[in-house]
C-alpha cells in the first residue's frame, strides 16, 4: 500500500519505519525542514531503542523516504496519516490547529479518493472536524473526489515503542464506512499474532478509547501512590502490599509501582483533556480530576523527603541525581519529577549534580547553563561529595550500586529511593539513612 505520514514526531516516524517495514511504500511530510535533512542522512531526531537501524533498513530497501512537499505528499498515499502534535492550550485542551490544518493541505492537493486517519490522540468529535475541514476547501475547490476519515490512536510506550507497534495487544480503528475498514484491516493485517487484532468500532469510540486507556493506566498509579502515602503514615510497607494485590488477577502485576509521580507527553496531558472535554460538555469529572491532583502531590514527594531529613535547612547542601528522563529507555523530560525536585531544591538554595544516561542534553537545553546544576559522567561522579543521592528514574545502570563504595564518596549518607529499586535494610547496613516510597527503612 501506498501511505504518507504528516508529522515526523515520535507518532509519525515510529508509524512510518513499522509500515515500511511491513512492505509498504511510505512517504514521511513535515514542516520542519531542517529535521527532514537530518532523517535523509539517517538522523533520528529522538531516542527510541531500534528506531535509528529500522528507519536505516527500510530507507535502504526504499520503502520509506522523506520530504517537506506537501503536494507530493498528497500524491502518494491512499492512506494518509495525521500524526502532527496536539499541544495543550493553557486550559488542558488540546490545540488541533495543526491537525486541521493537515485536513486542509490534503483537500487543497487530492485529485482522487484518500483515506485520512487520524493517530495523534485528539479530543472525541475531532474526526468530524477533520471531515468538515476537509470537504470545506474541496468544496472550495469545486472539487467532489470522494474521501473517508478514520481514527486509530495509537497505543505506544516510549521506550518499547517498535515492539508495540509489531505486536500490539490490539488495534483499535474507527470508521464509518465499509471501504475505510477494508483499507486498514489489509493494512494492520500483518500485526496480527494468532488472532485478529483489530477492533472496529464507530469514530467516537475509536478517539474516547485512546483517553480511557491512558486514564485507566493513571488511575492506576496514582491510587498506588496515594496508598504508599498512607502505608508511609501507618508504618507499613507499600511493596509487601503491592505484591499481595497483585496476586489476584482482576489487579494484576502491571502498572501498580508506586513512585515519585507519572510524567511523560501522554498521561498528564491527556487526563487533563478528557476532564475538561468532559466539563465542556457539562459532566464534572471526579475520579479523574483527583488523579491529577494526586499526581501534583506525589511529584513533590521526593523534596519533601529531603526537606524532612534535613529539617529545612537545604541550603548548600548538594543533592545527586540519579536519573532525570520521567522514566527509562528515554530522553523524555515533559513533566518529568526530577524537574520539579531540581526545581525545588534550587528555590531551596541546594545544588543539584545529575547523571541520566541519555537525558542530559535535554536537560541542558530546558534549563540552560547554571552553577546550581552539574551534569556527571557516571553515577558515582554525581555522587562524589554529595549529601543526598535522589534514585528517580529507574535505567538498569542505577540497579546494583556497590553501596559501600558509594558511602565513602559522599559527604552525607541519605539515600531517596524514589522507585523503590533497593532493599531498605541492605542500603542502611551501609550506612545510609534510607528513604523510600510508602515504605520503612527497616523492611
Ligand atoms: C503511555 C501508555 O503506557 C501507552 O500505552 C500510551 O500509548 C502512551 O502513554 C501514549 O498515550 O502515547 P508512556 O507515557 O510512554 O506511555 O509511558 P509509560 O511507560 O506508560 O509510563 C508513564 C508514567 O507512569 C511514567 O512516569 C512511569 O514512571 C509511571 N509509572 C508507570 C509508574 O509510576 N508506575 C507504574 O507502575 C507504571
Amino acid at each position: 500500500m501506498r501511505i504518507t505520514i504528516f508529522g515526523t514526531g515520535y507518532v509519525g516516524l515510529v508509524t512510518g519505519a513499522c509500515l515500511a517495514s511491513s512492505g509498504n511504500d511510505v512517504l514521511c511530510v513535515d514542516v520542519d525542514a531542517d529535521k527532514i535533512a537530518r532523517l535523509k542522512q539517517g538522523e533520528i531526531p529522538i531516542y527510541e531503542p531500534g528506531l535509528e537501524t529500522l528507519v536505516a533498513e527500510n530507507t535502504a530497501a526504499g520503502r520509506l523516504s522523506f520530504t517537506t512537499d506537501a503536494g507530493q505528499a498528497v500524491a502518494h498515499g491512499t492512506l494518509q496519516f495525521i500524526a502532527v502534535g496536539t499541544p495543550p492550550d493553557e486550559d488542558g485542551s488540546a490545540d488541533l490547529k495543526y491537525v486541521l490544518k493537515v485536513a486542509e493541505t490534503i483537500g487543497q492537493h487530492m485529485t482522487d479518493y484518500r483515506l485520512v486517519i487520524t493517530k495523534s490522540t485528539v479530543p472525541v468529535g475531532t474526526s468530524d472536524k477533520v471531515r468538515q475541514a476537509l470537504a470545506g476547501v474541496l468544496a472550495e475547490r469545486g472539487s467532489t473526489v470522494d474521501f473517508d476519515v478514520a481514527s486509530n490512536p495509537e497505543f505506544l510506550k516510549e521506550g518499547a515503542a517498535i515492539d508495540d507497534f509489531m505486536k500490539p495487544d490490539r488495534v483499535v480503528v474507527g470508521v464509518d464506512t465499509e471501504r475505510a475498514a477494508d483499507h486498514l484491516r489489509a493494512l494492520y493485517a500483518p500485526f496480527n499474532r494468532q488472532h485478529d487484532r483489530t477492533m472496529v468500532m464507530d469514530i467516537r469510540s475509536a478517539e474516547l478509547t485512546k483517553y480511557a486507556a491512558n486514564i485507566m493506566l493513571a488511575t492506576k498509579i496514582s491510587l498506588m501512590n496515594e496508598l504508599s502515602q498512607v502505608a508511609d503514615r501507618l508504618d507499613a510497607d507499600i511493596e509487601q502490599v503491592r505484591k499481595a494485590i497483585g496476586a489476584d488477577h482482576r489487579i494484576g502485576y502491571h502498572f501498580i509501582y508506586p513512585g515519585c509521580g507519572f510524567g511523560g507527553s501522554c498521561f498528564p496531558k491527556d487526563v487533563r483533556a478528557l476532564a475538561h472535554t468532559a466539563a465542556k460538555i457539562g459532566y464534572d469529572t471526579e475520579i479523574i480530576n483527583a488523579v491529577e491532583r494526586v499526581n501534583d502531590r506525589q511529584k513533590t514527594i521526593l523534596f519533601d523527603k529531603l526537606h524532612a531529613h534535613f529539617k529545612g535547612e537545604l541550603a548548600g547542601k548538594t543533592v545527586a541525581l540519579w536519573g532525570l528522563a520521567f522514566k527509562p529507555n528515554t530522553d523524555d523530560m515533559r513533566e518529568a519529577p526530577a524537574c520539579t525536585l531540581m526545581e525545588a531544591l534550587w528555590a531551596a538554595g541546594a545544588k543539584v549534580r545529575a547523571y541520566d544516561p541519555e537525558a542530559m542534553d535535554e536537560t541542558a537545553r530546558i534549563y540552560g547553563e547554571r552553577d546550581d546544576l552539574v551534569f556527571c559522567k557516571h553515577g558515582e561522579d554525581a555522587a562524589t561529595g554529595a549529601d543526598a543521592l535522589v534514585l528517580v528514574t529507574e535505567w538498569q545502570v542505577f540497579r546494583t550500586p556497590d553501596f559501600k563504595a558509594l558511602s565513602e564518596l559522599m559527604r552525607e549518607r541519605v539515600l531517596v529511593d524514589g522507585r523503590n529499586i533497593y532493599k531498605p535494610s541492605y542500603v542502611a547496613s551501609a550506612g545510609f539513612a534510607y528513604y523510600g516510597i510508602g515504605r520503612s527503612a527497616a523492611s
